[in-house]
């Protein structure tokens, strides 16, 4: 992660147009509701440039999906680099310290990008998440009726949604499970630093916290090193046997330090974005309780509708003409996956929710090409779960009526804070 490599001045920019001026990611009205004016951008400029956050929106669902998918034109190498480049004081508590999160997967390029996705893709394999479903569907069951024997309303975030997919991570890496809190705190704390807006104030303490959350995925692949077990960190150690030609400990730590993020934040948002989505359709949720509707498509036509990850970035390595733009080599580009998946030359009708709707799976959600997410089944795997347990235990569940939601303001995740339900 190139905490210290963002500067904001050496961005290519371009013309401020009508749409620039209107987009901000960053206005409570658009954190809460991002569709209705991405709906109106993606109509009158498919592809325009963002003075607010130094980067090209692109929001038309071909162009995105065809950046996605060039690998030669198109670098990954910034998706984790801070939106807001970090105040000195921030920089020097990372520059200071051992923080050194080399480009392995998500924010690398080929070929060194299909060398490790090989390496570190190979034991996410079938058999290590069919022998993660039993426990899956226990702990998920645990939370759904510890919650149903509670007080109503509740917090489905807090009762569910929140701690279920880090601890299924957390059984797949071999962590511990009372170190939950912990971790979804220091991802939360991500999110903000590298996608947000954070005062000068709050970035000293995220840059803290960034290092602590380091120190802590790298010892835990050193005591991994010392005594394998039966987890997917154990594979690597085993998988890279002493060679540091296949991977050294530190890329693992590193891998570490990425999936104790990526593997559950996103599932934790796609799990309560489902939720927020169905519940009010009374007639569907009424058809899953009854098991007359498949829970498979209605979790991805969710993914559709309201991504987890609403917008991604790559940087465009020459000049490009995206939708009758002129775009300048350097340009950094945000791909808005939260409108490419309403694009309704792709997918009519799109603000409705059509489980089972024909090219459902051609959804951006997860990203397509050579970055496709390496954890889409296990995703899938635990919403699904998540539904289909509580349809079964809690039929009468409805959305408290005039509750805020929150969202943590930020570019790219649609990260629901709470969800009020009653039964
Ligand atoms: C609903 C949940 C999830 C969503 C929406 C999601 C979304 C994404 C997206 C958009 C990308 C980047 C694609 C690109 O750059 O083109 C990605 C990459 C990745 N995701 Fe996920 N993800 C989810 C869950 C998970 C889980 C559970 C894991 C791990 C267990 C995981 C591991 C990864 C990894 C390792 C990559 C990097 C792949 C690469 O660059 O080759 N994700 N994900």
């Amino acid at each position: 992660m190139r905490l210290l490599s963002t500067d904001a001045s050496a961005q290519a920019a371009g013309p401020v147009t009508e749409a620039s001026t209107r987009f901000d990611p960053f206005d409570p009205a658009y954190v809460l509701d991002p569709y209705p004016a991405l709906a109106q951008l993606r109509e009158s400029e498919g592809v325009f440039f963002s003075p607010a956050i130094g980067s090209w929106i692109v929001t038309r669902f071909d162009t995105v999906k065809a950046i996605l998918r060039d690998t030669h034109r198109y670098s990954a190498l910034i998706a984790c680099d801070p939106l807001t480049p970090l105040c000195p004081h921030a920089r020097g508590i990372i520059a200071a310290s051992d923080f050194d999160v080399p480009p392995l997967l998500v924010n690398n390029d080929p070929p060194s990008h299909s060398r490790y996705r090989a390496f570190f893709g190979a034991p996410l394999k079938r058999e290590r998440l069919a022998a993660l479903q039993p426990f899956i569907e226990q702990t998920v069951e645990d939370h759904v009726t510890r919650m149903a024997a509670g007080p109503s309303p509740a917090d489905l975030v807090a009762a569910l949604t929140w701690d279920v997919p880090a601890l299924v991570l957390f059984r797949l890496l071999g962590v511990p499970a009372e170190d939950v809190a912990k971790v979804k705190h220091w991802a939360s704390s991500r999110v903000m630093m590298t996608w947000g807006r954070p005062s000068e104030a709050e970035q000293v303490k995220l840059a803290g916290e960034a290092v602590e959350y380091y120190r802590y995925a790298m010892a835990l692949v050193q005591r991994k090193s010392q005594a394998p077990s039966d987890d997917y960190l154990s594979d690597l150690v085993r998988l890279r046997d002493g060679d540091d030609g296949k991977a050294t400990l530190h890329e693992i730590g590193a891998i570490a330090f990425n999936l104790l993020f990526a593997g559950h934040e996103t599932t934790s948002s796609a799990s309560a974005n489902l939720f927020k989505a169905i519940l009010p359709r009374r007639a569907l949720w009424e058809a899953i309780c009854r098991g007359e509707q498949p829970i498979a498509p209605v979790v991805e036509e969710g993914l559709r509708l309201d991504p987890p990850v609403q917008a991604w970035r790559r940087q465009a390595k020459e000049a490009v003409e995206l939708d009758g733009v002129q775009v300048p080599a350097g340009a950094r580009l945000l791909l808005v996956f939260a409108a490419a998946n309403r694009d309704p030359v792709q997918f009519p009708e799109p603000d409705n929710f059509v489980p089972g709707r024909r090219n459902v799976m051609q959804h951006v959600a997860f990203g397509t090409g050579a970055h496709f997410c390496l954890g889409a089944p296990l995703a899938r795997l635990e919403v699904a779960a998540m539904v289909a347990s509580v349809a079964r235990h809690l039929p009468g569940l409805t959305l408290v009526p005039g509750q805020d939601y929150p969202y943590t303001p930020n570019t790219s995740f649609r990260a629901l804070r709470q969800l009020m339900v009653a039964w």
